[in-house]
């Protein structure tokens, strides 16, 4: 079920400064709410294009799941049951339902999944209007909690306590959903074992870690290092009264493999996309530049005995 609430207000009226400070799991999960749900609108007016309505895109490198199969091969996708974790709007989850699985869309921000709700509402609507009958398809509606009204069946909840029984998914996946923006990342590598049936896949993307000792930039002043790579401490921007209204956690490469591991998984495979020349995009500090000499997104799959 979609829960309806305010959005988060601290920090609106004055811009937040950013820092490195420390950020627990309560206070990251508050930020990233209220940071998703102030920003939801933005987000998708500057990506949405790039990210389509229904297409699986793992990172602003523009790797297509149509065409890796990281999750396997698409003809065998029908009929499993997909889990997607931080979805935002949804767009992968409506490719996946395009394929025949049956996913749920999960996210924390009550705002971004109201996009993915006007998507579906629109491409119902032209459906209708090419006389069309049955509309969107009803998906995933065995989920417990799952908004199976129309189109993509959506949960709003935090990616470190998944409100659904064990075993109820064949895969997971998450193109940037959740795992950069929480404090202990073991915990949702947990819930996803626990939610995924023996033999389940988990597939993830995340940004490089290497790019954190950059500065975010797309330009040339994003390619000499400024940071260590092996400073773990969070980036934050906190209002005037010191409150985190966005988080995001740096791990090493290491540290995820070991997250993976200690939430029960098997790393099958660590994909690093290359920025491929047809992509003249610029997202936050990725950029042709940038893509073309060091890696922007990590990719892992990951597989459950
Ligand atoms: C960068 S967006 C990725 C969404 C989508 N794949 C896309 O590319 O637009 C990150 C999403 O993760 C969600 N998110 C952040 N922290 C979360 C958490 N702890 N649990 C669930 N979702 C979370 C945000 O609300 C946001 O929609």
């Amino acid at each position: 079920m979609v829960q309806e609430h305010e959005p988060g207000t601290p920090g609106e009226d004055t811009e937040p400064t950013a820092t490195r400070r420390t950020a627990d799991e309560a206070e990251s999960s508050r930020a990233s709410r209220g940071w998703w749900d102030r920003n939801a609108d933005e987000y998708q007016e500057e990506h949405g294009a790039f990210l389509g309505d229904d297409r699986f895109i793992w990172g602003p490198e523009g790797l297509d799941e149509a065409e890796a199969g990281l999750l396997g091969p698409v003809e065998a996708l029908k009929g499993r049951d997909v889990l997607e974790v931080g979805a935002g709007a949804a767009q992968c989850a409506r490719w996946l339902a395009a394929q025949g699985a049956r996913p749920v869309a999960l996210d924390l921000s009550h705002r971004q999944l109201r996009h993915a709700r006007r998507i579906d509402a629109a491409a119902a609507a032209a459906l209708a209007s090419a006389g069309a009958t049955g509309a969107a398809d009803v998906v995933g509606s065995r989920a417990s909690g799952a908004d199976d009204a129309a189109g993509v069946a959506l949960v709003q909840a935090d990616a470190t306590a998944l409100p659904f029984r064990d075993g109820s998914f064949d895969l997971a996946c998450s193109a940037y959903g959740a795992v950069p923006f929480v404090a202990e990342p073991v915990r949702v590598m947990r819930e996803v074992r626990r939610v995924l049936r023996p033999g389940g896949r988990w597939v993830f993307s995340v940004t490089h870690p290497i790019r954190w000792a950059f500065p975010d930039e797309p330009g040339p002043e994003g390619l000499s290092i400024s940071a260590s790579y092996f400073d773990r401490t969070p980036y934050v921007e906190q209002d005037e009264s010191g409150r985190a209204v966005y988080v995001e956690h740096h791990r090493t490469l290491g540290d995820r493999v070991r997250d993976v591991v200690a939430g029960g998984f098997r790393l099958v495979d660590l994909v690093e996309p290359e920025w491929p020349a047809w992509n003249h995009q610029e997202w936050g500090g990725w950029s042709p530049l940038r893509g073309n000499l060091i890696p922007g997104t990590a990719i892992f799959v990951c597989e459950r005995d």
